[in-house]
């Protein structure tokens, strides 16, 4: 299952409370997500909730407009996102604080807020429409921009000193690890040859060149390059690692009763959370909320295209925290 651009559906949306204009990122599933939250112990209704990836902050207003004495901790690693988020959430005044960093560091970030107990931890992975939207960001192959891809710009690396330096069986592995592309080793040669000529350093010849080597009868519904984009996307964000650490995070901080709730668009992803989540289940350290993911109907489907491929997977956490469970090893049912 694939990330695909050109059916997001963003620019010209308009919504609830959004007046403050600029991109909108439709968030999906945002009514199962509301009701996961909504059903939350007494105790923990006034209690932090986590939106480790807040992106344009559509969730969390959904969040903050359907639960009056919720409070949301938005954080995001991409600095304009934040920007976007602040203006838009404005109006919910202290109910909702912002910081600027990664799912990997959310167990700091908790700790130097102050919001515990939390409540809830909410994770959208994946790209923004304002990051897709925007052909300087580098994500798009349909719109000719830096070969980029950083979510967070402080980041060393980008996309095109992958492209432009990994050799060619590394680059293949990834394309078909993380972008489940079949064609990987036909694309990582014609990259490796090309680039003996000139480097990679724009959007379009590198997904030119892939629509080239795949041939269009490859993939039929999706452009041919979605695949390898999406890899490099994953590869430069380090989106798998950052996805653990984030499940992590919300492990050890839930507290009891407290509720995690994940969106992801790639199988790969929702495989990991499934199998995490599972994990803990059997050592009781969660309630599984969503035996099967929770996935977008029909209508939401027609109205977002973007939310056809989203999987959505709940639980609760189960042990109170304690000092005891940090010592615990984990074959004894401590942390995960
Ligand atoms: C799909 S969008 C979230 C949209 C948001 N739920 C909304 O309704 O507006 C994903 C966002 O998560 C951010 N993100 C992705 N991985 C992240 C990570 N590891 N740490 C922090 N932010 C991350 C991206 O920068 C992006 O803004």
């Amino acid at each position: 299952m694939v990330w695909t651009e050109g059916s997001m559906q963003t620019r010209s949306m308009r919504g609830k409370g959004d007046d403050a204009g600029g991109p909108r990122h439709v968030p999906v599933l945002a009514r199962e997500v509301v009701a996961f939250f909504a059903a939350l112990p007494r105790e923990l209704q006034e209690g932090w909730i986590v939106d480790g990836t807040l992106g344009l902050g559509g969730h969390t207003a959904e969040l903050l407009d359907a639960l009056p004495n919720a409070r949301v901790l938005g954080v995001d690693q991409d600095e304009q996102a934040l920007t976007v988020a602040k203006e838009r959430l404005a109006r919910f005044g202290e109910r909702v604080r912002f910081a600027r960093g990664r799912m990997s560091e959310l167990d700091e970030l908790v700790q130097r807020e102050a919001i515990e107990p939390v409540a809830g931890f909410l994770f959208d992975v994946g790209v923004s429409s304002l990051q897709l939207d925007e052909a300087t960001r580098g994500f798009s192959f349909q719109a000719d921009g830096p070969l980029d891809m950083r979510m967070d710009r402080s980041r060393d690396r980008n996309a095109a000193d992958i492209v432009n330096r990994w050799d060619e069986s590394d680059l293949a592995d990834l394309f078909y690890y993380e972008g489940e592309e079949t064609r990987a080793r036909v694309v990582a040669r014609a990259i490796v040859d090309a680039r003996r000529q000139a480097p990679f350093l724009r959007t379009l010849p590198l997904a030119d060149l892939i629509a080239r080597a795949i041939g269009r009868g490859g993939h039929q519904k999706i452009h041919p390059a979605t695949r390898v984009f999406q890899a490099l996307r994953r590869a430069v964000n380090e989106e798998g690692d950052e996805l653990l650490e984030g499940l992590s995070a919300a492990g050890k901080r839930l507290a009891e009763g407290g509720r995690l709730v994940v969106i992801s668009f790639h199988s790969l992803e929702d495989a990991e959370v499934k199998q995490r989540l599972s994990e803990g289940a059997a050592r009781g350290l969660w309630k599984l909320l969503t035996k099967k993911p929770v996935v977008p109907g029909r209508d939401e489907v027609r109205a977002n295209p973007r939310s056809r491929s989203a999987r959505l997977r709940a639980a609760e956490r189960l042990l109170p925290i304690g000092p005891e469970r940090a010592t615990r090893p984990l074959s004894q049912g401590g942390r995960p």
